[in-house]
């Protein structure tokens, strides 16, 4: 099964990624976390993303397809994975479908408004090791600013500043939002009020994932 996760910044796609991964084992892609490690690693493509990052505008398809094809031929994304924050654009989208999929796409729009979404990326804490995500107010970690699962002092992403998010916001609008009316009309798309807490848009997702699977449980059972 392939699961994409659209949605803003900060609608709440990374948390959906590892509410699946905990609960379905299927693991988290993001293509934001895998520029990120290649940032702090100073790889070529690496230093090539850090410009449009920091400027809230998307990395080159390139870079990007470099980095996700070379993620998506591990063992672990052999029967199905999340992908959060690809594809995000046309483009992206066309050579996604080149790929082939493992089993049925499912994709999710988590839909926030832009007052919310501003709070919650202020607030936001990340791990720079493991990219665990809290929240400084509604996800506290155990101990201040260090991650409950690495031991890793926290840190704000550098593009979680406001004038950056504002960009981000833009990109998201010009760039990204028309793959939900591609998508709505693939007859995959599911939309999930973003705004819910966690567990509610959780109880969602997996209400649609079970049926989905359920389906394709039945229809071998028939074959
Ligand atoms: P990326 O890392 O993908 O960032 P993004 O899309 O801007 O999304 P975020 O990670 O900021 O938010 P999220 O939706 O994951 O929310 P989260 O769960 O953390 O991309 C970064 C950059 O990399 C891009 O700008 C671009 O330059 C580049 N890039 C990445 N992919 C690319 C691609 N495919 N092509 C080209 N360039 C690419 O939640 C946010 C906060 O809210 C957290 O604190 C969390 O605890 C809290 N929270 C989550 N859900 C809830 C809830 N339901 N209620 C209350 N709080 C919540
Ligand atoms: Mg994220």
């Amino acid at each position: 099964m392939r699961i994409i996760l659209l949605g803003a910044p900060g609608s709440g796609k990374g948390t959906v990624a590892e509410d699946l991964r905990s609960a379905y084992g299927f693991p988290k892609i993001s293509t934001g976390d895998l520029l990120r490690a290649a940032v702090r690693e100073r790889t070529p493509l690496g230093l090539k993303a850090e410009a449009q990052m920091g400027k809230g505008g998307l990395v080159d398809d390139a870079t990007v397809l470099a980095l996700l094809g070379e993620r998506l031929a591990r063992e672990d994304c052999r029967d199905g994975y999340t992908l959060d924050g690809f594809p995000r654009n046309i483009a992206q989208a066309e050579s996604l479908e080149a790929l082939g999929a493992p089993g049925p796409e499912v994709v999710f729009d988590l839909q926030v408004g832009e007052d919310v979404i501003l709070r919650r990326l202020t607030n936001r804490r990340t791990c720079p090791s493991c990219e665990a995500i809290y929240h400084v107010i509604n996800k506290p970690p155990k101990k201040d600013d260090v991650c409950d699962v690495c031991g890793t002092a926290l840190v704000q992403r550098a593009d979680d500043r406001p004038e950056v998010i504002a960009e981000r916001l833009k990109t998201h609008r010009e760039k990204t939002e028309p793959l939900i009316a591609r998508y709505a009309a693939k007859g995959t798309l599911h939309r999930i009020d973003g705004g819910l807490t966690p567990a509610a848009i959780f109880a969602e997702v997996k209400k649609i994932l079970d049926a989905v699977m359920g389906e394709i449980g039945s229809s071998r059972g028939r074959g």
